[in-house]
């Protein structure tokens, strides 16, 4: 088939290349001249495992352009997967979707299917639908055809997704996307728009929940005397909880869970409901991050003014470079404010961020550091070398906000260990 792709970032590079993959022609559409500038050079402007590989490997079934129009013109099915960030009230900014589908509108193949991959509020779709009829457009179908994937696994999970979720209004169209998904084995859950567009809020909502039920469970370990290692071992062993999703850490973060629970609360509000539920997942995730500075400023006797705390992570979580919405930067953010000098090292972030001084090891962050703060579960940091960073720190002191470490080990080097409800 032909298709479109609006959008190369994370979801919209990833489903065009794993869809040329799959033999079909895609053309793309992106603004950023230095993402198309390394699309045609070969280079994935994003880091994914095995991305670079399938985008040079699809490369004779994929055509790259900042051109929009271009993009659209010939094709059956076009994606829309462009940034849909929290507005100033919390509900989702459509003004990108919505520009991108006012542009395209004219040069929309006739009985083509316009399918939203961005995660966009209940309704979008019916109203987007509408838009294009009040333009003429009667012959184009608006579908909902959320993504699923997460950072650092996007094309292990386009190639093995866990379901393919259709929201349309015809059968016609549904069956199109069917049939563009058909080299995938996974269950197809087939519904209305307004339904596959709640699966994505309430899938995100789920599993924010489930991280920040862990968290708070730590905190109740913690107060008690309780390790909550043992506690989620115990608790998974039950099938009908299962051991997944629920580590403790420094509150969730990332470019979706933050912006997509508070989409839904509004959502959910705008229609009559109040999601207490959600807002008690959200206070309890931003305490999370004050709470890890606590035990800092607890650590190191009190205050942090003047303090210097070397940063281990950057990134929201291992296994990606990107840090939109880590909760590292916001416990880097909240260390600063409170008077400490602030030193990072991440494997994937080699540059300073948010005005965080990165520098360009472990090493290099224990120095001269009161304490030291584990932020992102990079494997190197479980393998921390406790001996080697206890040397050149001016403490001894050990913040482990993703459990990642062996507290006896850190201890028989000297140093004191603080973990998360352990
Ligand atoms: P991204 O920022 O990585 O990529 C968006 C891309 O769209 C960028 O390359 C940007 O330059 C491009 N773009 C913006 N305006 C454009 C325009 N007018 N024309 C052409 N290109 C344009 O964003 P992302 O992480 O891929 O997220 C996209 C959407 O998918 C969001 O709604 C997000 O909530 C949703 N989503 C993201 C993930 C994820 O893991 N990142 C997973 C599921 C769903
Ligand atoms: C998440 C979902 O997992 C994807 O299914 C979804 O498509 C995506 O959001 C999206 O809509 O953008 P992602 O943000 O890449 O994917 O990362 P996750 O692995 O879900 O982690 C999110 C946050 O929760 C991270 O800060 C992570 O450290 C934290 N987390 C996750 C925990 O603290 N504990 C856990 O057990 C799991």
């Amino acid at each position: 088939m032909r298709v479109a792709v609006i959008g190369a970032g994370y979801v919209g590079l990833v489903q065009a290349v794993g869809l040329a993959s799959l033999g079909h022609y895609v053309a793309v559409g992106e603004r950023n001249p230095e993402r198309v500038g390394a699309l045609l050079a070969g280079k994935a402007p994003v880091a994914e495992p095995g991305l670079e590989e399938l985008l040079v490997a699809a490369h004779d079934r994929l055509a790259i352009s900042d051109d929009n129009h271009a993009a659209v013109r010939d094709a059956e099915v076009v994606f829309i997967a462009v940034p849909t960030p929290e507005g100033p009230d919390g509900s989702a900014d459509l003004s990108i979707v919505d520009a991108v589908v006012d542009e395209v509108t004219p040069s929309l193949r006739p009985a083509s299917v316009l399918a939203l991959k961005s995660t966009v509020p209940i309704g979008t779709i019916d109203r987007l639908s509408n838009r294009l009829i009040a333009r003429g457009r009667h012959d184009v179908h608006v579908v909902s055809n959320p993504e699923f994937l997460a950072e650092g696994s996007a094309v292990a999970d386009f190639a093995n997704p866990d379901r393919i979720v259709i929201g349309a209004r015809s059968e016609e169209a549904a069956q199109v996307l069917i049939d563009l998904y058909s080299g995938l084995k996974a269950p197809m859950v087939v519904t209305d728009p307004v339904s596959a567009e709640m699966i994505k809020y309430a899938s995100n909502a789920y599993l924010a929940t489930r991280v920040t039920f862990g968290n708070a469970i730590a905190n109740v370990c913690e107060a008690v005397g309780a390790d909550v290692s043992d506690v989620l071992l115990g608790m998974g062993h039950d099938s009908r909880i299962g051991h997944h999703f629920m580590k403790p850490g420094p509150g969730f973060g990332g470019s979706c869970f933050p912006k997509d629970t508070k989409a839904l609360v509004r959502i959910a509000e705008a229609a009559g409901y109040r999601f207490s539920l959600l807002e008690g997942v959200i206070a309890v995730n931003e305490a999370q991050h004050q709470r890890v500075v606590e035990k800092v400023r607890d650590a190191v006797g009190g205050t942090l003014t003047g303090c210097t705390v070397g940063l281990l992570g950057l990134a929201y979580k291992a296994g990606t470079a990107d840090v939109r919405g880590s909760p590292a930067l916001e416990l880097a953010r909240l260390l600063s404010s409170s008077g400490a000098t602030v030193r990072a090292f991440d494997p994937e972030v080699r540059s300073d961020v948010d005005g965080i001084e990165v520098v360009d090891s472990i090493v290099e962050a224990a120095r001269n550091a009161d304490a030291l703060l584990i932020a992102t579960e990079w494997e190197q940091f479980a393998a921390l070398d406790v001996e080697a960073v206890g040397a050149v720190m001016r403490g001894d002191a050990i913040v482990d906000s993703r459990n990642v470490l062996e507290p006896k080990a850190v201890r028989a080097a000297g140093l004191r260990y603080t973990g998360i409800g352990r």
